[in-house]
């Protein structure tokens, strides 16, 4: 396939489009700057100049192609509403213009929409690629939705729910700030017991779903990215206190905002989520080292 792919560049971007190539597909690789240009072309991508909010540039690249992996996200973590806002604009545009063609469309959401998107969870219990949220107030579940019903309108779309980490060497995510907080308060805390769970997932097991999702899965389909399905937070707080060698400590709830910033809220959420229907669908198992073997292997603390 001809394959138009938005984030190419970033991240998670940077190991779909070998992926993808190796598979033998062909990838046009949205870029917006100079040096996006020049990662994609390295990668053996065609370019296509533009940006997410520059909706021409979109609809160009979904028309000439023959399906769409759409990573790209304006990542601002002071408001993560105005992401979601180009995504979500981002989404119906390329849908629209895959509309009636039966195209694979994969877009790219969280599994935190289980624990914050009010999906009818008894505490404690996983969340499956069955679980579907309503929530008006997450702001990527109105994305995820949109696209899943693209599929009435005969695009073959797909949602890929990602763990709150997917990790791996060039991770600037949620780890890499954990760490940076560890490191600054001389402390590595979790909050209350830390029993609180995290799923995880590989930046190269991510990759390979991706491209399995796009190759086969079905219109209006649902999956998670997910390669450990929970990991005590505690558990996460004791390898980083390990790494930097501060202490590990539970941080009073009251104190969470303060110690964590941002990450306050995020630090607590239970989000044990199942991936044993992407797996037996799809055929999928990740193979790369989880999160805490990850973090063991020390590039994090380079
Ligand atoms: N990493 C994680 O742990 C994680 C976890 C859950 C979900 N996700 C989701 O997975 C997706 C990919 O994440 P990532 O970690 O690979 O992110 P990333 O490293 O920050 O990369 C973001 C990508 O989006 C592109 N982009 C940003 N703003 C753009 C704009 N205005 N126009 C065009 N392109 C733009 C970036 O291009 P440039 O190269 O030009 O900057 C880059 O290719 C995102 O939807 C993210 O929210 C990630």
């Amino acid at each position: 396939m001809r394959l138009f792919v938005t984030g190419g560049s970033g991240f998670i971007g940077s190991a779909v489009v070998p992926e993808l190539r190796g598979a033998g597909h062909e990838v046009v690789g949205l870029a917006r700057s100079d040096a996006s240009a020049a990662a994609l072309a390295d990668a053996g991508a065609e370019v296509l100049r533009g940006d997410l909010e520059d909706l021409d540039s979109l609809r160009r690249g979904a028309a000439e192609s023959d399906g769409v992996v759409h990573l790209g996200f304006v990542h601002d973590f002071s408001d993560m509403s105005i992401g979601a806002a180009v995504d979500l604009k981002a989404i119906e545009v390329m849908g629209e213009t895959l509309a009636g063609t039966g195209k694979p469309f994969v877009i790219t959401t969280g599994t935190l929409l289980l624990a914050l998107g009010d999906v009818g969870l008894a505490p404690g219990a996983f969340g499956t690629e069955e679980h579907v949220s309503r929530s008006a107030v997450m702001p990527r579940v109105t994305s995820e939705n949109t696209a899943i019903a693209l599929a009435e309108k005969d695009v073959r779309s797909a949602a890929i729910r990602l763990s709150p980490t997917v990790h791996g060497v060039g991770d600037h995510g949620f780890v890499p700030i954990l760490i940076g907080i560890a490191r600054e308060k001389g402390v590595s805390g979790f909050v209350g017991d830390g029993a609180n769970r995290w799923p995880g997932v590989h930046r190269l097991d991510a990759a390979r779903l991706f491209r399995l999702v796009v190759e086969g899965a079905p219109a209006g389909s649902r999956w998670h990215g997910v390669g450990d399905e929970g990991v005590p937070f505690r558990d996460i707080a004791a390898v980083i206190g390990r790494h930097l060698d501060v202490p590990v400590r539970s941080i009073p709830a009251d104190e969470a905002d303060a110690h964590f910033g941002f990450l306050g809220t995020l630090v607590q959420l239970d989000n044990p989520t199942s991936n044993a229907l992407t797996r037996e669908r799809l055929g999928w198992e990740p193979v790369e080292p989880g999160l805490l073997a990850d973090l063991d292997e020390g590039h994090y603390f380079a």
